[in-house]
């Protein structure tokens, strides 16, 4: 079973704050999507107002064409997981998942049938007569996605599942969730505030800051034409550098200099710009370390951070602004050293004063 699901101008206000301002988003039946922003930004409040968990002040929610934001949530059938997980201590793993079940009058030969299946697929038969307390934080994690399974829902949310389990278990879990994903082919919205998690999980990411959705789009097209400048800074570690820039727009492609005299050729079309104060943004890997002279600007090395595959490479520019970028593993440079930044022009933004953005010509 699958869903699409239809936000339309949904707001909601908690006393005199507005949370969510106007949303409208459109999920497609069997799509992952995430909603990814900082913390307090209105996440699981959307996603408890999908649930029924919350009632939406205005604006419409509705499942498969139909209407579901006044029906209560035993009736929207969906299912969520909770950080919390929110097992029933006292009953075995069995109980929990049946629990909900038998409520709605599931006959108990299905119940049985259901439970055994979603044990198999998250191999977990094992642990069906143990209690909650006999279990270790990931595979609670996993009871609480199997009851969600037993329900046959046709959307599944997830609000941080993930967050309390330790980097390795969390690792290992995302994949599970993927792949559980392939196999039932249902619709899902999954909350998160780490854009790790956000890229490797979403076929479609929700980008939420300040009441409002940025940008909606595949993992790629986020990380590389951000919508905003909030976006651009929000996705990929280390956060994109961003710099201070006037542009010369007299070429066919707009000139970013900065404060000291550097300047970046971009690939960004002048008829497109204005004139006023930009903002020039590039990722580190788009900032390559080269022979102090021969790059857009020399810096000196602050920090070193060794990452294995590549070494990042904190640089300070003249007028004291820091730019970070990216040389091989094995990089002989030193903190301290002379060094040059070639700036890659294709991969170069801009960012005007409410914080729109410009990106080179798609190739
Ligand atoms: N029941 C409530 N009453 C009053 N304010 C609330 C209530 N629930 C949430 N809020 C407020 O609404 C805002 C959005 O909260 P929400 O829990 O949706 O954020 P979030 O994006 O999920 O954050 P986090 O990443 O920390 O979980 C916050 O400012 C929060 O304090
Ligand atoms: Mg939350």
């Amino acid at each position: 079973m699958t869903a699409d699901i239809e936000i339309r101008n949904v707001s909601k206000q908690f006393g005199a704050m507005m949370v969510l301002d106007h949303l409208s988003l459109s999920i497609r039946a069997r799509e992952f999507i995430v909603f990814l922003g900082p913390s307090g930004c209105g996440k699981s409040t959307l996603l408890r107002m999908i649930a029924g968990l919350e009632a939406v002040d205005s604006g419409e929610i509705a499942i498969n064409n139909e209407r579901i934001d006044h029906l209560p949530p035993g009736k929207r059938g969906i299912a969520m997981v909770f950080q919390s997980y929110a097992l029933y201590p006292h009953m075995t793993v069995r109980d929990n998942m049946a629990f909900g079940l038998a409520n709605i009058g599931v006959p108990g030969k299905v119940i049985e049938a259901r439970i055994n299946e979603a044990a198999r697929i998250l191999e977990m038969p094992h642990l069906l007569d143990r209690k909650p307390g006999q279990l270790s934080g990931g595979q609670r994690q996993r009871v609480a996605i199997g009851r969600a399974i037993v329900k046959e829902p046709k959307a599944f949310l997830f609000d941080e599942p993930l967050s309390n389990l330790d980097a390795a278990l969390r690792t290992r879990t995302r994949i599970e969730l993927a792949q559980l994903h392939q196999r039932l082919q249902s619709t899902m919205i999954f909350v998160t505030h780490d854009q790790v998690e956000a890229m490797t999980l979403a076929d479609r990411i929700v980008v939420m800051n300040n009441r409002k959705i940025d940008q909606i789009g595949t993992p790629m097209e986020i990380y590389e034409r951000p919508a905003t400048k909030f976006v651009a800074g929000f996705v990929g570690a280390p956060a994109m550098n961003f710099v201070d820039a006037t542009l010369d727009r007299s070429g066919e492609n707009a000139t970013a200099r900065f404060a000291d005299g550097v300047s970046v050729q971009t690939e960004i079309a002048s008829s497109q710009l204005t004139d006023g104060n930009y903002t020039f943004g590039i990722r580190s890997e788009d900032v390559r370390i080269v022979a102090a002279g021969q790059g857009n600007a020399d810096g000196v090395v602050d920090v070193l951070e060794r990452l294995g595959e590549r070494t990042l490479i904190y640089a300070r520019l003249g007028d004291g602004q820091q730019i970070v970028g990216s040389d091989s593993g094995n990089s002989r440079v030193a903190v301290g050293d002379r060094i040059g930044l070639a700036f890659d022009g294709q991969k170069s933004h801009l960012f005007n004063e409410t914080g729109r953005a410009w990106h080179a010509r798609e190739a």
